[in-house]
């Protein structure tokens, strides 16, 4: 009997695999972040006058009226419940920082992202792992991503760290996991300097790159790094003499300096094939 998706089997048709809807997320509850671990989800994003945060699922609006009143930040509080909307509204009032801490009834799949420069979330790991596409399409490379408690999955954090939470409502630890991500720039693909002849091919696994460094269309080395925001940082991995490759990535455009075998670093300015 075929067990492929869509056949019959036994007589009673069963439908396929890509029609079945994918389990609904489980709903993420209102648990407070103890003002101690706020003060630490802001540092460790490092905020600062000029950025503009964005907290998915905001409560009662702490993280984002903390970051206007300490850190000089303009914040947005996205949230489903209206009552802790109109509860971070007046604590936003009370705080006087209501001209720089706005909070929106919405759903956080529904928000508009690419506006910000840091993203702080305390929700679930299924919901991290949803929102995780949308995160690495829409934010600006660069952009500052804090989860408290929940990881990204496969998405590596570039920073965790654990702080003390005595008075946390949740868990028997009395700690929190506080990850950081900078979002990667995109630069997965060939990428050629047609001056010196040279091509720079990446695979690129969220902030991991491997890449095929090739002269006049010969394989010369295999590197391997990481992209930080727009920094590309690669050396050699194939046991030979070093390789360094640093380089600025500006859309379709990356200006790198590459140093071979202990020589001086040379200029390679390298355009997306
Ligand atoms: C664990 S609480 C975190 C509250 C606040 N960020 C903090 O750290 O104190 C998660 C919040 O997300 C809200 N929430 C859950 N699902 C949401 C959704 N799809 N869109 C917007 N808010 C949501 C909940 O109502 C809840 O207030």
């Amino acid at each position: 009997m075929s067990c492929a998706a869509g056949g019959a089997a036994g007589g009673t048709a069963r439908p396929a695999l890509a029609s079945i809807p994918p389990a609904p997320l489980e709903e993420v509850p209102y648990v407070q972040t103890p003002q101690s671990v706020v003060d630490a989800i802001l540092a460790l994003a490092g905020v600062q006058r000029g950025d503009r945060l964005i907290d998915l699922g905001s409560g009662d609006g702490r993280i984002v009226i903390t970051a206007a009143r300490t850190h000089g930040a303009r914040g947005l509080g996205i949230e489903l419940a209206p009552h802790l909307i109109d509860l971070s509204n007046r604590l936003a009032r009370e705080a006087g920082v209501a001209d720089r801490a706005r909070f929106v009834a919405q759903d956080l799949f529904d928000t508009d992202l690419s506006g910000a420069s840091v993203v702080t979330m305390y929700l679930l790991p299924d919901v991290n792992l949803a929102l995780r596409p949308k995160l690495l399409s829409t934010l600006a490379p660069g952009t500052r991503v804090v989860s408290h408690d929940w990881d990204m999955g496969e998405w590596r954090a570039d920073r965790q760290v654990v702080v003390p939470a005595p008075n946390k409502p949740v868990g028997l630890e009395r700690t929190s996991t506080l990850r950081l991500w900078i979002v990667p720039a995109r630069v997965d693909g060939p990428w050629t300097d047609p001056r010196r002849r040279l091509t720079l091919t990446m695979k690129q696994t969220f902030q991991d790159v491997e890449a095929e460094l090739r002269a006049d269309g010969m394989p010369v080395r295999r590197l391997g790094g990481t992209v930080a925001g727009r920094s590309l940082r690669l050396f050699a991995i194939d046991g030979g003499p070093l390789v360094r490759l640093n380089g600025t990535v500006r859309a379709d455009r990356i200006e790198s300096r590459l140093s071979m075998g202990g020589g001086a670093p040379r200029r390679l300015a390298l355009r997306r094939d």
